[in-house]
């Protein structure tokens, strides 16, 4: 199929589905979110500079004005669980931790949008959170009213606690009632997450602005090779649920952590990319080193993943345990622009020298109308005008090369 068909092909789909019309997430929303790096400490006493309280996210949102990443489109603070007191107030209100939170979530909620930045905050649909604080369920309403006189920007509802049975409704009711607060909040849902296919994907389309697919990312390797190794398994399942104003999302970027050596973080970046995923940080921003915080702020990858298109891109070819990955991208009226990512399964120790073979993918042979960008090498000798359909890269194991292929314009 050509690449105009495919996206007629996809807007149909699309359309057959209502989704959820907030005017948000029309691009895969980026951000940072607290939970893999900081977890539920909530000892401060032990740990001054990560538990979860107020200092942490007033001094991650000034790195994130400070450091360039609001600049580079990173724009939501989210906070995970074990932000609340462990009982609702007098009036079955959620309230902010006491100590940890002393001025409350309105006031943080100002300081965030007086730098720009928008906040984020967690609940869960069931009885109680994964981390044991006041659940949602029977007080969806006035959570949502709650939230929205916060001054919250984007609410992820887990799903721990749950009568699996039933939950999407649950889901669909807490969109109404965040929709009738008048307030525009994104909406993050975990239902799927939790049925995995089962779940009723037409209605993560149209409650949710993003939801969870899969497990949680730990701080590892493994967990984004499984994480990426699930979505190309599934993709065609997949693919046909995301789009402008309603994402897959195959959970945050450990980039930056303990986990992921540099190479592995260009492979995360690139499938993340790719997959136009949800581009949510979890990491320090304070401790983390330049050439890792380099790969989160690279305007190329960024550009791929938040391509107006908003076309998932998926999994063509894997030779060698070499995977192929490729998304098309806004081009020209006569023609698209193309990613390329080619990421090493591989555990070797040396670099693979790989063929990119760019006829098929491009979908023409005339190469010399477009240009190439090397995204995580400035140096590359492939950058500059497109020289052939046959290129030829190095791939270090479990790394990766992400190729921009551009249109020249007229
Ligand atoms: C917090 O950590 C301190 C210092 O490690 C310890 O003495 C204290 O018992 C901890 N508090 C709680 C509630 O666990
Ligand atoms: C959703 O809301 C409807 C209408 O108010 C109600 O009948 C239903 O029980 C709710 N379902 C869940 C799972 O909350
Ligand atoms: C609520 O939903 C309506 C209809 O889908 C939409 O036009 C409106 O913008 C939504 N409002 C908010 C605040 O999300
Ligand atoms: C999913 O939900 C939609 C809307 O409520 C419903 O029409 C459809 O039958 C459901 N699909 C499945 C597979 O249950
Ligand atoms: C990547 O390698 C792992 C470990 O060998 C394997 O389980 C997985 O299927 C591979 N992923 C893909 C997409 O081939
Ligand atoms: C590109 O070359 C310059 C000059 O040699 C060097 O400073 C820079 O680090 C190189 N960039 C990369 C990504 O290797």
């Amino acid at each position: 199929m050509n690449f105009l068909f495919r996206i007629l092909f996809i807007f149909l789909k699309i359309y057959t589905i209502h989704s959820l019309d907030n005017g948000l997430a029309l691009t895969p929303p980026m951000g940072w979110l607290s939970w893999e790096r900081f977890r539920c400490l909530t000892n401060c006493t032990a740990y001054p500079n990560e538990c979860i309280n107020e200092a942490l996210f007033k001094r991650s949102a000034d790195k994130m004005v400070s450091d360039g990443y609001l600049k580079a489109g990173y724009e939501y603070i989210i906070i995970d669980d074990c932000w609340s007191e462990k009982s609702r107030d007098s009036k079955n209100r959620l309230q902010a931790d006491l100590e940890r939170f002393p001025n409350g979530i309105k006031e943080l909620a100002d300081y965030i949008h007086s730098l720009g930045l928008k906040l984020g905050i967690y609940g869960d649909y069931g009885t109680m959170t994964c981390g044991g604080y006041p659940g949602s369920l029977d007080y969806l309403e006035l959570d949502a009213q709650t939230f929205a006189e916060w001054g919250v920007d984007y609410l992820k509802l887990d799903g721990c606690y749950v009568d699996l049975e039933g939950m999407e409704e649950g889901y669909a009711n807490m969109s109404r009632f965040l929709n009738a607060t008048g307030r525009s909040i994104m909406f993050s849902c975990s239902f799927p997450a939790y049925k995995e296919l089962k779940a009723n994907y037409s209605m993560a389309v149209e409650y949710c602005n993003l939801w969870r697919n899969y497990g949680d990312i730990d701080d590892q390797w493994a967990d984004v090779r499984d994480i990426a190794t699930w979505f190309a398994d599934n993709q065609k399942f997949l693919r046909q649920y995301a789009g402008p104003g309603h994402w897959n999302d195959p959970d945050m970027l450990i980039i930056g952590n303990f986990g992921l050596s540099l190479e592995q973080s260009k492979s995360q970046m690139t499938i993340w990319s790719i997959l136009a995923a949800p581009l949510i940080m979890s990491v320090d921003l304070d401790t983390i080193q330049p050439e890792f915080k380099a790969i989160l702020l690279n305007d190329n990858a960024i550009k791929i993943n938040q391509d107006p298109l908003g076309i998932p891109g998926e999994l063509v070819s894997k030779k060698d345990n070499i995977l192929l990955w490729t998304k098309p991208l806004l081009g020209t009226e006569e023609v698209n622009g193309l990613a390329v990512g080619i990421v090493s399964n591989r555990t070797d120790g040396y670099y693979y020298h790989y063929n990119v073979d760019l006829t098929s993918l491009l979908q023409t042979d005339s190469y010399e109308q477009f240009h190439l960008t090397d995204v995580f090498d400035e140096n590359s000798s492939l950058n500059g005008p497109l020289a052939s359909t046959e290129i030829m890269v190095r791939v270090p194991p479990s790394g990766a090369v992400l190729l921009l292929i551009s249109p020249i314009e007229e």
